[in-house]
């Protein structure tokens, strides 16, 4: 196994390389670039304390230096044990106004101990990727409640996780569900996520998509981008649902649809996007071919059932670096990437979503955090979804920044599109 870049590199270098990663993120997130000079000029967030769990990478610590630039104390962690760059946390943790705690390879006593550490700082403002931060919060640190003014969240199962919460009347505080504008939705779950997985599985395996068969459960916004650029690098893709229309959509689009006790024996490559758990279990495993190799894009590592397959298996070994090979006692080898974690953020290789695509993502983050400040008052504890204008206010950034003109209503179409009375 590679060592981690922590152990490879002394602090200086650390920083450096961190660095030099922000650096390139920022060259090419023109939205944040807008964001931060605004942010700058009005200092939004002076006297706010931003409390973040997200996945410390480049692109992420973009986002937490504009919000320190608009004024905000700012304090990070990590939202998966394996998914921060130690190089970037260390060159964050030197941003002015910037701590970071985030550290990759951490047992569950440390993930929480740092996102102790991050609520100790009593923010005003929580960004949270998959709930985690929110729910220690409400578990373990109440009385902040009071305090904090609202928060955002960024992925589908974090939002699920709050509506979940706001269903038992347990959310009492107000939350914007980033996750489910256009500007992330349509970009980050299908394009980023289809990118990133599929870059991430070729890189750690050496292996060609031409001709495999890839089992792509869930077709919903991430799953629909896996299937597609799977589809487009010539695999032949399966599909695996739930829901009939999603299956109906898949099988539109032109890929095979079945039930995973089929798909288990047709896959070379499986990839979940459920958002859900036991998606892949012992019977599945029974059923695949030799070699296949098993990867979960969704946020939590409960789609691939690890520890049927690690009680049925022989013997355990590293294959390569972030791959587990798992032999079954017929010899079979069931291959497993970055321990069933995300596999885009996780495995050794991964560098989480393209650039661009999260320059959106934290566009909307970051006019969420803004709107928080300047209207918290205006939002009840509970879920929020992100006023639209400040969606198209993100978009707009980004069609200027790509020097891209588009068409805008003229009166007559506007009084036209909002009325009733014309007909034929
Ligand atoms: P979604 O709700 O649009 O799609 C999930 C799909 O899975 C739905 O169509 C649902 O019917 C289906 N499904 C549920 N249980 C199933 C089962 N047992 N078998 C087959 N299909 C099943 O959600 P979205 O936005 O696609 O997100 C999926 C997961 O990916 C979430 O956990 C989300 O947080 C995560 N995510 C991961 C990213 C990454 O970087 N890897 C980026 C964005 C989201």
């Amino acid at each position: 196994m590679t060592a981690p870049i922590s152990e490879q590199l002394n602090a200086d270098e650390l920083l450096e390389s961190g660095q030099r990663k922000m650096e390139w993120a920022r060259q090419h997130m023109p939205i944040m670039g807008s964001l931060r000079e605004s942010f700058e000029a009005d200092q939004p967030f002076a006297g706010e304390r931003i409390g973040m769990a997200m996945h410390v990478e480049a692109k992420t610590a973009i986002l937490a230096e504009v919000l320190a630039a608009g004024g905000a104390e700012v304090a990070i962690t990590g939202c998966n044990p394996l998914s921060t760059h130690d190089d970037v946390s260390v060159a964050l943790d030197a941003v002015d106004g910037v701590t970071s705690y985030a550290k990759r390879g951490v047992d569950d006593k440390e993930y929480y101990e740092a996102m102790e550490a991050v609520i100790d700082h009593e923010p005003t403002i929580t960004v949270d990727d998959g709930g985690d931060l929110v729910f220690a919060i409400h578990e373990d640190y109440p009385e902040l409640i009071d305090t904090i003014i609202g928060g955002c969240e960024e992925t589908t199962t974090g939002v699920h996780r709050l509506r979940a919460m706001d269903d038992d009347d347990a959310l009492e505080y107000p939350m914007f569900a980033v996750n489910d504008t256009p500007m992330k939705r349509l970009f980050d779950n299908i394009h980023g996520t289809g990118e990133s997985s599929l870059a991430s599985i070729a890189m750690t395996t050496n292996l060609s998509w031409a001709g495999k068969d890839v089992v792509v459960s869930g077709f919903g916004y991430c799953g629909k981008g896996v299937a597609r650029k799977a589809s487009g690098q010539n695999a032949n893709v399966i599909v695996t649902e739930v829901d009939p229309r999603r299956a109906l959509e898949a099988h539109m689009e032109g890929f095979d649809v079945m039930p995973m006790d089929e798909a288990a024996a047709e896959g070379d490559v499986f990839i979940t996007t459920t958002g859900n758990r036991d998606v892949i279990v012992e019977k599945h495993f029974e059923e695949m071919s030799d070699g296949v190799l098993l990867a979960n894009a969704g946020h939590f590592d409960v789609e691939i059932d690890l520890e049927a397959l690690e009680a049925n298996a022989q013997r355990t070994y590293e294959a390569r670096d972030g791959l587990q090979a798992y032999e079954m006692p017929d010899g079979r080898r069931l291959n497993v990437l970055a321990e069933g974690r995300l596999v885009n953020l996780a495995a050794p290789v991964s560098m989480g979503h393209p650039v661009e695509v999260m320059d959106q993502s934290f566009g909307v983050q970051a006019v969420c955090a803004r709107e928080i400040i300047q209207n918290g008052d205006q939002y009840e504890a509970g879920v929020h979804n992100v006023p639209d204008e400040l969606d198209r206010e993100v978009a707009e950034i980004k069609l200027e920044a790509e020097g891209i003109e588009m068409d805008s209503l003229t009166g007559t179409q506007e009084e036209y599109m909002d009325s009733w009375q014309h007909g034929t």
